[in-house]
């Protein structure tokens, strides 16, 4: 099921998501759901609380050759930690939940992270380049932080007022 996904300034994309304990049908609902809907809004990853549930969930889905994303090679990451990370890069960022807004954004090059799988089992994957950046972005809504409070305050300001306009444009 496609569910809806929540936009800045929504205040519950800055809450703390918790970790998950139950790895039963309601995680495996909502993680067919978040790919669902993922890929509906044209996406290449997703936090839970991006739908509305605050729980340490993500989602990435880098698209291959083909430009497919395959549920199968879909990255499941539960209750997520990056246990190293190294470099810089920077790489213009986009949101589905801050629609229509793309900023280049630094981040480290290469990370390692340690995770559960839908199943509960301990995975741990290395990451660079864009999927550092991908998993780096969606770890952060975990933390209920959004790329644009890395822009520099002239930016913010300019995408403040950019982004009321987009908005008001949409309902319409
Ligand atoms: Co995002």
């Amino acid at each position: 099921m496609i569910r809806e996904i929540i936009t800045y300034p929504n205040k519950l994309l800055r809450e703390k998501s918790v970790d998950v304990e139950l790895f039963d049908e309601h995680l495996h609902t909502l993680l067919d759901d978040m790919y669902e809907t993922m890929i509906a809004y044209k996406g290449v990853g997703l936090a839970a609380i991006q739908v509305g549930i605050k729980e340490n969930v993500l989602i990435i889905s880098v698209p291959n050759e083909e430009d497919e994303q395959d549920k199968e090679s879909t990255i499941e990451a539960i209750n997520p930690i990056i246990t190293h990370k190294d470099g810089l890069q920077l790489f213009v960022e986009g949101c589905l939940s801050v629609p229509g807004f793309n900023e280049e954004v630094k981040r480290a090059e290469h990370i390692v992270v340690e995770y559960q799988d839908r199943f509960g089992n301990k995975q741990t994957m290395e990451a660079d380049e864009f999927l550092a950046v991908a998993w780096q972005h969606e770890m952060e809504h975990l933390e209920g932080h959004l790329f644009i409070e890395k822009l520099s305050l002239n930016k913010r300001k300019k995408f403040e007022k950019e982004y009321k306009k987009f908005m008001k444009t949409k309902k319409l």
